[in-house]
């Protein structure tokens, strides 16, 4: 029996209804892998948290959705853009931090809803994360 071949997809974020189609199709794209419905929610929600901050805090990026379906399937999602960049990435990933008046629960819900979450920041240059979550 053929595998399914793995499926990458590429999301500009301009705005938030470029957030909002990414996340739909990520959402199908882990149900189509495998995950359960509650499980693509999480994908789902992480998929919007980083696209919604794209769109808050740099204006423009992209994200990218892969479903990997050969020797392992997981979902890896990668979040890119060239904005300011988060001055302390340890401070936001604790959580409670926000320059927007937010929750500041974004990005730490996000590492906790996922398998793996690298996050790296450079200040003027720009952000990208990386995060992973594995069918089981
Ligand atoms: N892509 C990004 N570029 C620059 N700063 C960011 C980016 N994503 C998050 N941040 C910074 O990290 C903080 C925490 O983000 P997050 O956890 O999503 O909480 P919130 O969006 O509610 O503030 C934001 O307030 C912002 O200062
Ligand atoms: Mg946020």
């Amino acid at each position: 029996m053929a595998e399914a071949q793995s499926q990458k997809e590429y999301f500009p974020i301009n705005s938030l209804v470029d957030v909002v189609r990414a996340r739909r199709r990520g959402l199908e794209m882990a149900q189509a892998l495998g995950f359960p419905l509650a499980e693509a929610t999480k994908i789902a929600v992480v998929i919007s948290e980083l696209g919604r901050n794209i769109e808050r805090y740099v204006g423009q990026g992209s994200i990218t959705v892969t479903a990997h379906s050969e020797d392992e399937k997981y979902i890896l999602i990668v979040a890119q853009d060239n904005g300011a960049g988060i001055p302390d990435v340890d401070r936001a990933m604790a959580g409670g931090y926000s320059t927007s008046g937010g929750l500041g629960l974004g990005l730490s819900g996000s590492k906790r809803l996922m398998d793996k979450f690298d996050i790296k920041s450079i200040t003027g240059v720009g952000t990208t994360i990386k995060t992973v979550k594995w069918l089981r």
